[in-house]
């Protein structure tokens, strides 16, 4: 039995998401060559425990197992990604067919459970030979993506029929390039205006070819827009700072791909880093390419304000000196985020308002500090918590007017959490790395009783 007595509308698809490099593994296997994450993770420093893509979750290995639990759980949807680096392992030219054959088993089996895929194509594993090439600094990349993009759908079009560009082209730019979190962990602003660009461009140029190779299907991009609060004083300066923040947090990407131009100041905000030459005309024509929903994933709100006089106001965001980032209120998640259901609420609104498409929370969730118990099972109520509270946010914001048509929680698994290795666990399902066995935790037994009582319901 739940507690949770909010309701959706029918035909709301419930989901999971994973990523490739953070769940399968098997990173040299079967003619997959490095991704810039496998030689990010190399450098001493920049990961957690130095940890690796490998093994990760196994589910290289383990494909019929965790379709299995995702069965278990009544998901109607899963959202994967495909690893360009498996497919194409030197990025352009010659095709990889055990990496597709992959794809393809997990495609077939999730269709044998009556689980539609949801697939996105680029979820930050760049083959490390087109990093060689300049990566995402380089226009030409807009090519070597529309080339992937044309083997994955090529391959799977016939049975994948939601397909996302990009996931979270924010933290493959900015987080990337400019702050140096991610890989290939540049430290440069201008470099993140520009990559942002060039993914916003491989996205437009790649929007066409699905629609040619799976003309049944959807065509998507997954953004993580964030609800970017000031201090509520009435200083203009502290309200300049919430608006170059939202430029460069979100106005970067809505601008571009849903305006064909990019946002208000944004480009008198970054004149002394550039003359901007790396826009040519046509991108923006280009990268608005109309699309058909729009993948918002959100955990949490920024707040900032302006830097006092005195202060040290250097940001890393373009357009950002002068813009200090807060601390979060409230209690934190495992992660140090902040837990605000109704941020998430307005920026589903916003997100719907920006693009005039119908949502999907792509991505939603929360780490905790999760561990297995003596009765063998995961108790995890802050994660329950979470999840009601968000689940009740789609709901509100679903009964305002906005049209929200699925949530994936993030994630199904356990898995490798980026920079902070596998110290971070945000799955509905536990893995055990020593042994690689799952269990559902609390919060995945109470997502499945929501999703069986909504599908009984409907
Ligand atoms: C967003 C990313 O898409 C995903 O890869 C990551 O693990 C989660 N956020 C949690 O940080």
């Amino acid at each position: 039995m739940t507690s949770f007595e909010r309701t959706f509308p029918d035909g709301f698809l419930w989901g999971a998401a994973t990523a490739s490099f953070q769940i399968e593994g098997a990173t040299t296997e079967d003619g997959r060559l490095p991704s810039i994450w496998d030689t990010f993770c190399e450098v001493e420093g920049n990961v957690a425990n130095k940890d690796t893509g490998d093994p990760a979750c196994d589910h290289y290995h383990r494909v019929d197992e965790d379709v299995a639990l995702m069965s278990d759980l009544g998901l109607d949807v899963y959202r994967f990604s495909i690893a360009w680096p498996r497919v194409l392992p030197t990025g352009t030219g010659t095709v990889n067919q055990p990496g597709i054959d992959f794809y393809d088993r997990l495609v077939d089996r999730l269709l044998d459970h009556g689980i539609r895929p949801v697939a996105t194509l680029y979820h930050w594993d760049l083959p490390q030979a087109l990093d060689d090439r300049g990566g995402w600094l380089n226009r030409d990349v807009a090519a070597w993506f529309e080339e992937y993009t044309a083997v994955s759908v090529g391959a799977l079009g016939d049975r994948v029929k939601h397909w996302t560009t990009l996931n979270e082209p924010w933290c493959s730019s900015i987080l990337s390039y400019s702050i140096g979190n991610h890989a290939p962990g540049h430290h440069d602003t201008l470099e993140g205006m520009i990559a942002a660009h060039h993914l916003m461009l491989a996205h437009g140029t790649a929007v066409p070819v699905i629609r040619e190779l799976c003309p049944d299907g959807e065509a998507s991009i997954t953004l993580n827009p964030t609800y970017v609060w000031g201090p509520e004083n009435g200083d203009e300066h502290d309200a300049d700072a919430v608006r170059r923040a939202d430029n460069a947090l979100n106005g970067l990407f809505f601008g571009p791909i849903f305006h064909g131009a990019y946002p208000d100041g944004m480009i008198e905000d970054t004149a002394h880093l550039t003359d901007h030459a790396f826009i040519q005309d046509g991108d923006l024509e280009t990268i608005s390419a109309p699309l058909d929903n729009l993948g918002v994933n959100n955990y949490f709100p920024t707040r900032v304000r302006a830097a006092r006089d005195g202060e040290d106001g250097s940001n890393p965001m373009p357009g950002c000196d002068g813009v200090i980032e807060l601390a979060p209120q409230g209690p934190l998640t495992a992660m140090g985020w902040e837990q605000s259901p109704k941020s998430h609420q307005l920026i589903i609104e916003r997100s719907a308002r920006e693009s005039g498409l119908p949502i999907y929370i792509t991505e939603n969730g929360s780490a905790w500090e999760d561990t297995v118990s003596d009765d063998g099972a995961v108790h995890d109520p802050e994660r329950v918590n979470y999840l009601h509270e968000h689940l009740g946010a789609v709901a509100d914001a679903i009964e305002g007017g906005t049209d929200v048509r699925g949530y994936f929680a993030w994630s199904l698994l356990d898995n490798f959490e980026w920079a902070y290795g596998y110290d971070k666990r945000f799955g509905i399902i536990h893995v055990d790395y020593d042994t690689q066995k799952r269990t559902i935790k609390d919060s995945g037994l109470e997502y499945a009783q929501i999703i069986a009582n909504e599908h009984a319901r409907t």
